[in-house]
């Protein structure tokens, strides 16, 4: 009994003082999910699930969810439209789906159209119910929101992606890894409205390991706002996938990867 007062008398104090001093989550709120090998990540925003504004002659199912299939699977069919970049909207307010879907840079056009419709099946599959949601694939993004999203700046949802490797030259893997995706975020701003996209690769002093990089914005952002978002990436960079050899930091707006081998 003794013991027991001593550990409340002496323990609980002590952890009252500690813990403040407990680590706390500074920053930014990541979130999202991904496959097992991460060929897949995604994110539901919980901004309110879909609203009960439904089509009776169409056995009840919601209208936004109708648009949304709708809008999805004309993405990678529609012929008419720049084939690594969708951006579109379907529908009347409250129920109105926009969407946009950006091939990575350096992508085959038939890989972009699989990569679109593996994503846009997944997305529907994980985000059902939700009227927000973003899907980070290796070779492209979706993404579709209620709210307008085209040429708007978004953080967030933010997903980290740190690879399992670590290293132990962390600071000398920074002094070259920041400077390239410095270098690529400035290129990548540059591009047009249909790609912004930058990919290269630097080698780290004495241990003569390369780092490969790559670098996109979603095209309908301004050149201030890609290189805003890219740019605002580095210290994200720095908290995902400082100690290890390879990562990626994306947002709906942006991404970033590198790794120690080409990919
Ligand atoms: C949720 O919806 C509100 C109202 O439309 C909007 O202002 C807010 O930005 C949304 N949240 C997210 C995370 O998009
Ligand atoms: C988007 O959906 C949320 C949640 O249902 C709703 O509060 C908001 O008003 C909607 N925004 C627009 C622009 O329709
Ligand atoms: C309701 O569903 C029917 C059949 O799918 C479709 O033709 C109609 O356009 C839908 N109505 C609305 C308001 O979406
Ligand atoms: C950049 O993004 C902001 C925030 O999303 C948006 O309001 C603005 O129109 C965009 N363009 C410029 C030139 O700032
Ligand atoms: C960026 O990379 C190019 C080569 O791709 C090089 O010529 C240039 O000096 C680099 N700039 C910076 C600031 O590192
Ligand atoms: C590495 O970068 C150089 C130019 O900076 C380029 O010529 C080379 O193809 C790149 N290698 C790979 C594997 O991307």
């Amino acid at each position: 009994m003794g013991s027991s007062r001593l550990l409340i008398f002496f323990i609980l104090p002590i952890l009252l003082v500690l813990a403040p001093l407990a680590p706390t989550i500074v920053g930014h709120h990541t979130t999202g999910f991904c496959t097992d090998t991460a060929d897949y990540c995604w994110s539901c925003v919980n901004n309110g699930s879909m609203q009960t504004n439904n089509n009776a002659s169409n056995g009840g199912s919601s209208i936004y969810r109708q648009n949304l299939n709708t809008l999805l699977s004309s993405f990678p069919s529609d012929p008419q439209i720049n084939p690594r970049f969708y951006s579109s909207s379907l529908g009347e307010a409250p129920d109105k789906v926009n969407a946009i879907a950006v091939c990575r840079g350096d992508v085959a056009l038939e890989d972009c159209r699989t990569c679109f419709k593996n994503s846009v099946t997944l997305l529907l599959q994980k985000c059902a119910d939700q009227k927000i949601a973003i899907i980070w694939a290796e070779r492209c993004t979706v993404r579709y929101s209620n709210i307008s999203i085209f040429g708007v700046l978004k953080d967030e949802p933010l997903k980290f992606v740190p690879s399992p490797n670590d290293i132990s030259n962390a600071e000398e893997y920074k002094q070259v890894r920041d400077p390239l995706f410095e270098n690529l975020s400035e290129k990548a701003a540059a591009g047009d409205s249909v790609l912004k996209f930058a990919a290269g690769n630097a080698s780290v002093p004495v241990t003569n390991e390369i780092i490969y990089a790559t670098v996109q914005c979603s095209p309908d952002l301004d050149k201030q706002n890609c290189s805003d978002c890219l740019k605002n990436s580095m210290p994200d960079i720095t908290e995902c996938c400082g100690t290890v050899g390879g990562g990626r930091v994306l947002k709906p707006s942006c991404y970033l990867r590198f790794e120690s081998n080409p990919f």
